[in-house]
């Protein structure tokens, strides 16, 4: 059976949701899937060496992917770049539907270039906006970023902005590359 491997850095959880409902929707083809958190510790070469298909899906944090998984490019580029990839990354910004390609995301397209690797699949997917869980600076800082980008500001707003049909389709999609 076909494998395909899950990797995923979040700080707050959405990622880890989008990369759990990946794994769920795969579930209708007959693919084995792994699903590795890496704020327990990046999988070993060997889960990559055993994988068809490997997806890395990590969260934005102040414009920057978060740092588990800017390690776990570094230390196995050599690797990825010679297996098929798919890079996700989640961010606000990709609420805006036409911030969600590799062409119209600065994001996806900073961290393929930054890590020189070329996946055969990329999308950045909208996160999720949770003020009152935000410490004071954050919210601040978000409440900035949102005023720029004609965001909600009003401090006890929590907005789920994940599109899961985009989720859903991407699944399928890299179900198609097994
Ligand atoms: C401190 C902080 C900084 C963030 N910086 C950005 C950013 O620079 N650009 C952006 O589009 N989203 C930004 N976000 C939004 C997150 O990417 C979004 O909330 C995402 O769902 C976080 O994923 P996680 O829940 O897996 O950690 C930020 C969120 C927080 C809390």
């Amino acid at each position: 059976m076909p494998k395909i491997t899950i990797v995923f850095a979040s700080q707050d959880g959405q990622t880890a949701s989008i990369a759990r409902q990946i794994a769920l929707h795969l579930v209708n083809y007959s693919i084995e899937v792994e699903v590795i958190n890496l704020a327990a510790g990046p999988p070993d070469g060997a889960v990559l060496d055993e994988s068809d298909v490997v997806v890395v899906a990590a969260a934005i944090r102040y414009g920057h992917p978060l740092a588990t998984a800017e390690r776990f490019l570094s230390c196995n580029a050599a690797r990825l770049v010679q297996m098929p990839l798919v890079m996700l990354s989640i961010n606000l910004t990709a609420r805006k539907p036409d911030k969600r390609s590799y062409e119209t995301s600065v994001y996806l397209r900073k961290w393929v270039q930054r890590h020189k690797l070329a996946p055969v699949l990329t999308a950045s997917i909208a996160g999720k906006l949770d003020y009152p869980n935000y410490r004071w600076f954050d919210r601040v800082m978000i409440q900035l970023i949102m005023r720029m980008t004609e965001g909600p500001t009003d401090p006890t707003t929590c907005i789920e902005f994940t599109d899961w049909q985009q989720v859903n389709d991407l699944a399928d999609e890299i179900a198609t590359l097994v």
